[in-house]
């Protein structure tokens, strides 16, 4: 019995992917500095997303910049309804803030969202993709593992430093 998820088609032209379901039709494609205000109102939306500083419009255009090709979004009803950020340092993919938008949850978009990074950093050669998740977005971890990610090691903490000191 097809459920609502289920695809009836997609198509790649371009530099998209178009997908028709029996509930909705949506598109992923790269995303551009030009989606930034829809992608932070969505990121400042959701539960388990932590912003900082990093996510400034200034900083998110050295992420894209940087990583082109790698960040997508998925745009249904005209609007910017899910996204996610991917790039690497040339050893790993790093995935980050990945979000759908609540009512377009359920339709398969963040399963899209990912094979469109992986598969972009495959293409680069980049063998494995990490991700980070808030201990407390237990839904979140839920999730990643539902999609067959593996917690690494739970033996080391992020350690973190400003690159702006006082000298
Ligand atoms: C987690 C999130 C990105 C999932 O988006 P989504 O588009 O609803 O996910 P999909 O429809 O692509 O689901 C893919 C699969 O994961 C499953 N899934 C979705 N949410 C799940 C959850 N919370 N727990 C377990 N499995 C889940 C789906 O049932 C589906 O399974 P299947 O394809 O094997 O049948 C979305 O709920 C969200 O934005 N959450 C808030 C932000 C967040 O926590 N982001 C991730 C951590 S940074």
């Amino acid at each position: 019995m097809p459920n609502n998820r289920m695809d009836i088609g997609r198509w790649r032209g371009g530099s998209c992917v178009a997908f028709v379901t029996r509930t909705m039709n949506y598109i992923i494609r790269k995303m551009a500095i030009s989606d930034y205000d829809e992608v932070r109102r969505l990121w400042g939306q959701t539960e388990g997303i932590e912003i900082d500083e990093s996510d400034s419009r200034e900083s998110i255009g050295i992420y894209l910049k940087r990583n082109q090709g790698f960040c997508f979004v998925a745009c249904a009803d005209d609007s910017v309804v899910a996204a996610v950020l991917c790039g690497h340092e040339g050893r790993r993919g790093i995935l980050r803030h990945l979000v759908v938008k609540r009512e377009y949850r359920g339709k398969g978009i963040a399963r899209a969202l990912i094979a469109e990074s992986l598969s972009a950093l495959e293409k680069e050669g980049i063998k494995k993709c990490n991700t980070f998740v808030l201990d407390e977005n237990i839904e979140g971890r839920r999730f990643w593992e539902h999609m067959g990610w593996y917690v690494l090691r739970d033996n080391y903490r992020t350690m973190q430093m400003p690159t702006f000191r006082d000298k």
